[in-house]
């Protein structure tokens, strides 16, 4: 991500992204480890590993400018086991200028361009390493069992540039597809890395404007990138906007398809009206069409605000490369996020998807106390049937606000939706978080398990659980 040491230091007003840092977003001070967590109902006695997820907690408060989406990056992790919940950890991700502001040594490793920043939006393993990851130009940086930081990543010092947030681990192959994007690049690149761990294929993509792409889609024969109007902008730089992407009407919203064996002139775009999306829940192929699921944000968006004036919706788009075309259909007008999927169906059709209800709450009342961030999460998680056509929602006590919600096979071989509904979920009474276990074929039921965390932890972004291995 563009680094504050780029920036004009004197003659700007920067930007108050205060309101990111209060409420059930602000950070948490402390790094804790709590053992023999208390539970309400039943940990299944399936679920023998780790789920940990990422999510920015700022350490330089005396920043106005800093922005939500670039703070220091702290993974909480919760270890079960046998039926137990054995431990609660979180520990902030040691960058330099994260080790240095905790008085400690920094571990370490190769630094792509200067981007230093500790990853604070997704969670991953693979090829045995657990890696925190985000966009626009860092490395990610590789964590231990107990979540401490073991060093930045370049996967054997196979990568060139920077890594992603975002990644899709093929469950055919082993390979995990990602695709980079960097602030003086006029180019995506789509990244292989194999099962070993190694940089297998880099394809680089020229696109005009330097567009932010934060998450993708793959196809067993695609790798489906999202081309849209929010571009780097020289002007945010000399503003001072820490994350200086802006609406740009003058970038052609497409929907380009990028034969996964295929070079840069094999791309077939399709043009698309102007629109925003953070995230896809999966795609696969339809005969020669491909069809990808995304939550679309209508008309423009503002990163730096997080807001847009535009209703937010599933839509299932179906992309025809021949005819050039993509045709949209809406699944779910409910304002949702954090799409996911059974990572066992990613790249091939899929009958369910989860995802978590967002901006329910009253702005008004948010813009009063500040919590404008706050919006962006809700009190309800979604599961879909897409095949039945109906969704579920399991609303959670006023207040609780949830993120992610992700999906956990009860085994390896298991069903499609024979497993639970893991996420990180606030409660108001204690004023502290507690990891929801949802079966997920009971889904609007009764909690097979809350276990209960002994600290808030701040609205975050993505997580993986990571089953013994
Ligand atoms: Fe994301």
């Amino acid at each position: 991500m563009f680094r504050d040491s780029h920036l004009p230091k004197e003659g700007f007003a920067v930007p108050d992204h205060s309101r990111f840092r209060t409420g059930l977003s602000a950070p948490v001070g402390a790094e804790l480890t709590a053992f023999d967590l208390p539970v309400t109902g039943r940990v299944p006695v399936e679920l023998n590993g780790r789920y940990l997820r990422n999510g920015p907690n700022p350490l330089g408060l005396d920043d106005p400018g800093s922005h939500w989406l670039l703070g220091a990056g702290m993974v909480h992790g919760v270890r079960l086991r046998d039926g137990r919940a054995q431990w609660y950890r979180n520990r902030w991700i040691r960058s330099r200028d994260v080790a240095a502001e905790l008085g400690q040594p920094w571990p370490g490793g190769p630094v792509h361009a200067g981007e230093d920043t500790a990853p604070n939006t997704h969670v991953l393993r693979h090829a045995g390493r657990i890696l925190a990851t985000m966009e626009g130009g860092p490395l990610p940086y590789e964590l231990s069992e107990e979540l401490d930081t073991l060093g930045a990543c370049d996967f054997h010092g196979t990568l060139r540039g920077g890594f992603a947030a975002h990644t899709k681990a093929d469950p055919r192959t082993g390979e995990l597809h990602a695709v980079a994007y960097f602030w003086s690049w006029r180019r995506v690149r789509h990244l292989v890395i194999d099962a070993s761990g190694k940089v297998v294929r880099s394809t680089d993509v020229p696109i005009p404007d330097g567009p932010m792409m934060h998450d993708f889609a793959l196809t067993e024969r695609y790798v489906v990138l999202f081309d849209l109007p929010m571009t780097f902008s020289k002007a945010a730089v000399a503003a001072g906007e820490r994350l200086p992407y802006t609406w740009n009407p003058g970038h052609q919203a497409r929907v380009g398809l990028l034969p996964r064996e295929g070079g840069a002139q094999d791309v077939r775009w399709c043009e698309i009206e102007p629109c925003w999306l953070f995230h896809a829940l999966n795609a696969y192929d339809d005969g020669d069409r491909v069809v990808v699921d995304v939550i679309r944000y209508a008309r423009h968006y503002d990163i730096a605000a997080m807001d847009g004036p535009g209703p937010v919706a599933l839509e299932r788009w179906t992309v025809d490369p021949a005819g050039g075309r993509v045709t949209a259909r809406q699944l779910d007008d409910r304002p949702q996020e954090f799409p996911r999927v059974d990572e066992r169906v990613v790249t091939r059709p899929h009958r369910y998807g989860y995802s978590a209800v967002v901006g329910e709450l009253n702005r008004a009342t948010l813009s009063l106390d500040g919590t404008f961030a706050d919006a962006a999460f809700g009190d309800s998680l979604l599961k879909h049937d897409f095949a039945a056509g109906t969704v579920e929602a399991h609303r959670l006590p006023r207040d609780a606000m949830a993120g992610e919600a992700l999906f956990v096979p009860a085994s390896a071989d298991a069903a499609e939706d024979d497993g639970y509904v893991l996420a990180f979920v606030h409660d108001p009474e204690r004023g502290a978080a507690d990891l929801l276990i949802l079966a997920a074929q009971d889904f609007t039921g009764d909690p097979v398990a809350r276990i209960h965390l002994p600290a808030r932890i701040p609205l975050g972004f993505h997580g993986a659980w990571l089953p013994d291995e």
